[in-house]
């Protein structure tokens, strides 16, 4: 398996979307509107936790390219739940990527608590061999949520799996996480 190589495409595919979705929040920026993008971060899978779950998955190497839906990893951050809607509004409206999946994690929590609106998009990449298209998974969420996914995710990884007492505040907490989102909402609403 030479990494190398295998990563060309999907370290171009981060930068381009990552350039692209910044480039809607400067739009609105620039027209003095209201960006319902608050800011984009992206990165490639390292090659340790492809490893690592090739193994956990029991993966084929020949077929990661079709099997991990997330090696290209975008994610973009909103102020506000309803901006999510926006957002996701934005991303199917466009015709330089295609959108494969949709999975609602904002309506429908997962039972960790973590939430957040997944699309995975097949996004075509100009190689000099030709065009490419590869996966990528975007992700949208209010900056709250990713609060609570980047810590939970921080304590999931230090302490192997969660013990139960821990996963259970840590649920207990992304409730609280979503009232003050929704809370948010509506004090914006008023104003
Ligand atoms: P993966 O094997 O992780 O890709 O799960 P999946 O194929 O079922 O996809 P899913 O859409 O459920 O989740 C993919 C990504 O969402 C993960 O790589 C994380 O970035 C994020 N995610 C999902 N569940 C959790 C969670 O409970 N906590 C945190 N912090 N992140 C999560
Ligand atoms: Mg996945």
């Amino acid at each position: 398996m030479n990494w190398d190589h295998f990563f060309i495409p999907y370290i171009q595919t981060v930068s381009e979307l990552k350039v692209k979705l910044r480039g809607l929040r400067q739009q609105y920026e620039k027209s003095g509107e209201d960006s319902p993008i608050e800011f984009v971060t992206g990165r490639v899978k390292s090659q340790a936790s492809i490893e690592e779950k090739i193994v956990r998955r029991h993966l084929d190497e020949n077929r990661l390219a079709l099997d991990l839906q997330d090696i290209a990893g975008v994610r973009i951050m909103t102020k506000y739940v309803e901006d999510i809607y926006t957002v996701v509004d934005l991303l199917r409206q466009r015709t330089d990527f295609q959108i494969l999946e949709e999975r609602d994690y904002v309506s429908n929590a997962k039972p960790s608590g973590y939430r957040s609106y997944h699309i995975v998009i097949e996004y075509p990449v100009q190689m000099y061999t030709g065009e490419l298209k590869v996966l990528a998974e975007i992700q949208v969420r209010t900056m709250a949520m990713n609060f609570w996914a980047t810590v939970e995710h921080d304590l999931r990884y230090k302490h192997g799996e969660l013990n139960e007492d821990l996963a259970n505040r840590l649920t207990k907490l992304s409730e609280s996480t979503f009232a003050l989102d929704q809370e948010l909402s509506e004090i914006r609403a008023i104003e």
